[in-house]
Formats: structure tokens, C-alpha cells, sequence
């Protein structure tokens, strides 16, 4: 086998690209020679992160949390390039408040961008994947979706169901030569930088690597599962977070 983790013959998408993992990643697959559809909701902001359209880069604003934006978007890419091969579900919010103060707009809206997104962007890509043979899906979760964390019910409870909903896409869509698997990351975003100053220190001090990861590293990671030669892993949730989850 050849192994050069090469992406020069697919196209990517990757939510919330903006800023953070998403973008990290989108670059990441772009050096690697991708055509690479950079998807967030906010165009200024992608605007800003990407500039205009170019043949590898096709920046998409896109609400996750919206199946018509996701659909139209989608077919903007395919009507670009033919194809998604590979669907990244990297777009994120949080909403953070203990259960008993959480607001059903914060229940709805973090619902709605992790969980909702992830199965609209996965909805709206299979069909292509499955007419090309070809498919890999990442989606991103978090040690909060696997162990809690206080005030984060509504963050837990949408990244302990796209673990769940990862298993069953790769169950249903391992015959047409697909894959869904997730990580679970750890790195100095904006998201990490609204925790307060002390509660960051206590987060750090329980990192085995001793840090935050910087987002760069998030994508090594992804593009391995996407990769050609990760066509026998499917279902698995891969934490790229220090040693955090040992
Ligand atoms: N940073 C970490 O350590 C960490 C840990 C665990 C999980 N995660 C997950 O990683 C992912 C990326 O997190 P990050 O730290 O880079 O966050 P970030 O806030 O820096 O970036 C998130 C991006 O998602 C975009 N986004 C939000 N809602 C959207 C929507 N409805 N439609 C399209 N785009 C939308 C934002 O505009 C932003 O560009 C998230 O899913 C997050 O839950 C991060």
C-alpha cells in the first residue's frame, strides 16, 4: 500500500471553518491537496479567515443547525466539484448553565448546532458518498459526551448522542464503502478561552502532555480517519486530547 495520506483527488467539507479546529483542519486538508469547502455560519467571518473563492478553497456560509442551508450549500459544493468525499462535523457552540437554571433556548440551540448539524451535513452528503463508493465521515465530540461536566447538560447530551449517531452511520453506510468515526479534542480555541482563567488552570494540571493542544494538531487526526488508508476503522471515537481520557 502506498501510504501518503493524499487528498488531492477529494473534496472536503468542514464545518465551522471559520476559526478554531474547523479551520485548522480545512487547512490542513487543503495543504494536503484537497479541494477544500469551508463552511460556517457567519459569512464575514469566513470571509475574513479565507478570503474569496479560489479552485481548491470554496468558503460556503452554511447554518448547521438549518437542514435547508445545509441541503443548498451541499449542492453548491457538488455543482463545484461533483463530490463530497469527505464530511467533517466540527461546528460548535456552547450554551453553558447548570441544569436547573438551562433555558430551553440554550437546550435547543446547542441541540440543535451539534446534533442537528452533524445529522443534516451527514443526511445531505451520503447519497454522494454512496454514489462514488467512496466516503469518510469525522465528527468532532468531546470527553463531555462520554464522562459530563457541570453545566454542560445540553453540550453532553449533543456530543453523547453524535457518538451514538456516528455508530449507526457507520453501521448503515459501511457497505457503500463509507466511514464515520469522531474525535474527541483538546485545544486552545476561542471555545477554551471563554473558560474562566482558574478553572483553565485546573483543566490544564489534568493533562497528561501537560497543555493544550494548538488546533494544528487536532487535524493530523482527522485526516488520518479520512484518509484512503483508514478504510478499515469505522465506529470509533479517537481521543486526540493529551492523554486527558486515560
Ligand atoms: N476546543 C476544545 O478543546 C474542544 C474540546 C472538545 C470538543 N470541541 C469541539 O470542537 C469543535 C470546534 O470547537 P472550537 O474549539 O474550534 O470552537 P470555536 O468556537 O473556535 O469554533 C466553532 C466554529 O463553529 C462555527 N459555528 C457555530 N455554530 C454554527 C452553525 N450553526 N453553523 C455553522 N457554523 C457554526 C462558529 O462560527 C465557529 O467558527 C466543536 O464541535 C467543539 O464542541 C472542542
Amino acid at each position: 500500500m502506498n501510504l501518503t495520506c493524499d487528498f488531492s483527488t477529494r473534496t472536503v467539507l468542514v464545518t465551522g471553518a471559520a476559526q478554531g479546529i474547523g479551520k485548522a483542519i480545512a487547512e490542513f486538508f487543503r495543504t494536503a491537496g484537497a479541494r477544500v469547502a469551508v463552511a460556517d455560519r457567519d459569512a464575514s467571518e469566513l470571509e475574513k479567515a479565507w478570503g474569496s473563492p479560489s479552485q481548491t478553497v470554496l468558503p460556503v456560509a452554511m447554518d448547521v443547525a438549518d437542514p435547508t442551508s445545509v441541503a443548498s450549500g451541499v449542492g453548491i459544493i457538488v455543482d463545484t466539484w461533483g463530490s463530497v468525499d469527505v464530511a467533517v462535523n466540527n461546528a460548535g457552540i456552547a450554551r453553558d448553565s447548570v441544569v436547573w437554571k438551562l433555558t430551553d433556548d440554550q437546550w435547543k440551540a446547542v441541540l440543535d448546532v451539534h446534533l442537528g448539524g452533524t445529522f443534516n451535513v451527514t443526511r445531505a452528503v451520503v447519497p454522494h458518498m454512496r454514489k462514488a463508493g467512496f466516503g469518510r465521515i469525522v465528527n468532532v465530540t468531546s470527553y463531555t459526551g462520554m464522562h459530563g461536566n457541570v453545566g454542560q447538560a445540553n453540550y453532553a447530551a449533543a456530543k453523547g448522542g453524535i457518538i451514538a449517531f456516528t455508530k449507526t452511520v457507520a453501521k448503515e453506510t459501511a457497505r457503500f464503502g463509507i466511514t464515520a468515526n469522531a474525535i474527541s479534542p483538546n485545544a486552545a480555541t476561542a471555545m477554551v478561552a471563554a473558560i474562566p482563567a482558574e478553572r483553565l488552570a485546573e483543566m490544564t494540571e489534568t493533562v497528561p502532555l501537560g497543555r493544550f493542544a494548538d488546533p494544528s494538531e487536532m487535524a493530523a487526526a482527522v485526516a488520518f480517519l479520512a484518509s484512503e488508508e483508514a478504510s478499515y476503522i469505522t465506529g470509533v471515537v479517537l481521543p486526540v486530547d493529551g492523554g486527558v481520557s486515560m
